[in-house]
């Protein structure tokens, strides 16, 4: 009987590593299909957020030591800190964009990023889903290191970004969306005092934003009585 179960044990175990296995394979195709399906069809809901005037952003001390610099040339490679190394591409060509990039670095490693796309003349759709007007910004392509958050990073750096657009970059309207769903990022625009302005529905297909709708929380106009 011992020798029996000497026997029915390893093979038991090869079982459950087959089972742990096939559903680890289960979860990443899944999630590769919901990554596929979303470049096909991606249908967003965001809270949009605004800022007009740099006095009303409220600075936050960061939980433990930061430093904020600027995204450059030099630095960019930097984000592999803590991001995939092909996320440094991706802030090349933003660089080349002209788009304004700030870091926020622990003991001379990069924990967090915040990136804005400014719109100097005309008009025009950013970030692939957003209409952005002449002299305004969107922030966007935020992100803390896991083991970072909660200690005030993104706000921090979303009120440096928001005093150099003002200072440095002549922009009159700084905008930053959100989706709906995403607590900790609604928690920490609420925090630099940006006024919830409206919640935009994006429709993209094949990469083609095919519909735009946004129901506004602050009225344009209001009849006088
Ligand atoms: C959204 C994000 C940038 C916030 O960064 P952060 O530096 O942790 O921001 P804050 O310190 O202001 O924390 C914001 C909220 O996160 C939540 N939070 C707190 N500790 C947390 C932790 N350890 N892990 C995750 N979320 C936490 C809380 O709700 C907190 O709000 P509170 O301070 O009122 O309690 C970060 O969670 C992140 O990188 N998320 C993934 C990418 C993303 O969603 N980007 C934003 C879209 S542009």
């Amino acid at each position: 009987m011992p020798q029996l179960y000497a026997k029915y044990k390893p093979a038991r175990h090869t079982e459950l590593r087959c089972l742990i296995s096939t559903k680890n394979m289960k979860i990443k195709l899944y999630s590769l299909g919901k990554r596929l399906l979303r470049r096909i069809v991606n249908l967003r809901r965001q809270a949009v957020f605004c800022l007009d005037d740099p006095h009303k952003a409220v600075k936050q001390e960061p939980g433990k030591s930061i430093e904020l610099s600027a995204v450059t040339h030099e630095n960019v490679d930097g984000v592999a800190d803590f991001r995939p190394p092909s996320v440094a591409h991706r802030f090349r060509e933003y660089l080349d964009n002209g788009e304004i990039g700030v870091y926020a670095l622990s003991e001379g490693h990069v924990v967090g990023h915040a990136w804005a796309d400014v719109c100097k003349h005309g008009s025009r759709i950013s970030c692939g889903y957003m209409r952005i007007g002449p002299n305004e910004a969107l922030i966007h392509y935020c992100n803390v290191s896991p083991e970072c958050r909660g200690n005030n990073i993104y706000p921090a750096m979303l009120f440096e970004l928001v005093q150099r657009l003002f200072a440095e970059e002549g922009v009159e309207r700084v905008l930053i969306d959100t989706e709906v769903s995403n607590v900790p990022s609604l928690r920490g625009i609420a925090k630099v005092n940006f006024e919830k302005m409206s919640t935009g529905v994006y429709l993209n297909v094949l990469g083609k934003l095919v519909f735009t709708g946004s129901r506004l929380t602050q009225p344009v106009w209001r009849s006088e009585e």
